[in-house]
């Protein structure tokens, strides 16, 4: 088995926020001080992948490679894939099998924000299984908005259903996925949705039928946010400059990240510093150098 690789699903979404056709990329879109995408890239990142795909819709893909170019700033390597439709999240392995090469993968939405305590030493956890995989519930007010697990009376997951109209618990799936390297061969078995979609709930339920899928919980000491509606766009930008301002801390520095990994030098990241050098986020990064 090969290293682990990463997926940014960062394709056109049905977003609520604006028409695909404005032509605007919502994963690029700030939270707070820094764009949507450098979150779950960050996320990647803690978990040690430096072999990232970041899928994206063909209009959109020059906007991300403007953003992200080649990863080398990060020392990592970014290449891009398209997805022409939004067909599901489980199409994203059809679409990198090639990029995969049987590979593991670990895959973040691309508008899909973590924070928490311990979370380096979880994504550890998930990216030492072998066989199988890992994903995570955490419990939300709104699980119908999501796929959601159902436990059984051992408390052990009996299912994982996608927008259930009855919610069988108050745990959602988030959007990171650590799945082993038979996840594309597996993708290309499952049929569409009534919504038209390949469903990641029935490629991990092809898991979940043989015993090899890990739910694990992300406790109530983690934030997982959602950027789906205006109202939560602002909501997630407004917990990353609470906490940013109280800590002096950056939440979902890829620069940081790729610094304290080794994986840039001392004079790479004095050169993002100076990039940024007019705004705070630059500061930050100068203030690393000390
Ligand atoms: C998708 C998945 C769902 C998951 C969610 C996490 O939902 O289908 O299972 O819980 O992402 O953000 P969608 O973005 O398609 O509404």
């Amino acid at each position: 088995m090969g290293k682990r690789k990463g997926i940014i699903l960062a394709g056109g979404t049905g977003s609520r926020l604006y028409p695909i056709t404005i032509g605007l990329s919502k994963q690029l879109l700030p939270i707070y001080d820094k764009p949507m995408i450098y979150y779950p890239l960050s996320v990647l990142m803690l978990a040690g992948i430096r072999e990232i795909a970041v899928i994206t819709t063909p209009q959109d893909r020059d906007q991300f490679i403007r953003t992200l170019g080649d990863g080398s700033q990060w020392g990592i390597d970014l290449s891009y894939i398209e997805q022409p439709n939004p067909e599901g999240l489980a199409q994203a392995y059809i679409l990198a099998e090639g990029f995969l090469d049987g590979a593991s993968s670990a895959m973040v939405l691309g508008d899909n924000i973590f924070f928490g305590h311990g979370l380096p030493e979880m994504l550890a956890g998930a990216d030492a299984q072998g066989a199988g995989g890992t994903v995570f519930g955490y419990h939300v007010a709104d699980p119908e908005r999501y796929g959601v697990v159902a436990f059984d009376a051992d408390g052990r997951v009996r299912d994982i259903i996608e927008k259930p109209e009855v919610p069988p618990s108050n745990y959602a799936v988030t959007g990171l996925y650590f799945l082993d390297g038979s996840a594309p061969e597996r993708a290309r078995a499952v049929t569409p949705s009534a919504r038209g979609e390949l469903e990641i709930a029935d490629l991990l339920g092809m898991y979940l039928a043989e015993g090899t899928l890990r739910v694990e919980t992300m406790g109530r000491g983690y934030a997982w946010l959602d950027t789906g509606t205006h109202a939560s766009l602002l909501d997630a930008g407004n917990f990353v400059r609470t906490l940013e301002q109280r800590q002096g801390l950056q939440a979902g520095c890829p620069e940081e990240i790729a610094y304290g990994h080794g994986w840039i030098s001392a004079d790479q990241l004095a050169a993002r510093a100076q990039m940024f050098a007019k705004g705070s986020y630059g500061t930050y990064l100068a203030g690393l150098l000390k």
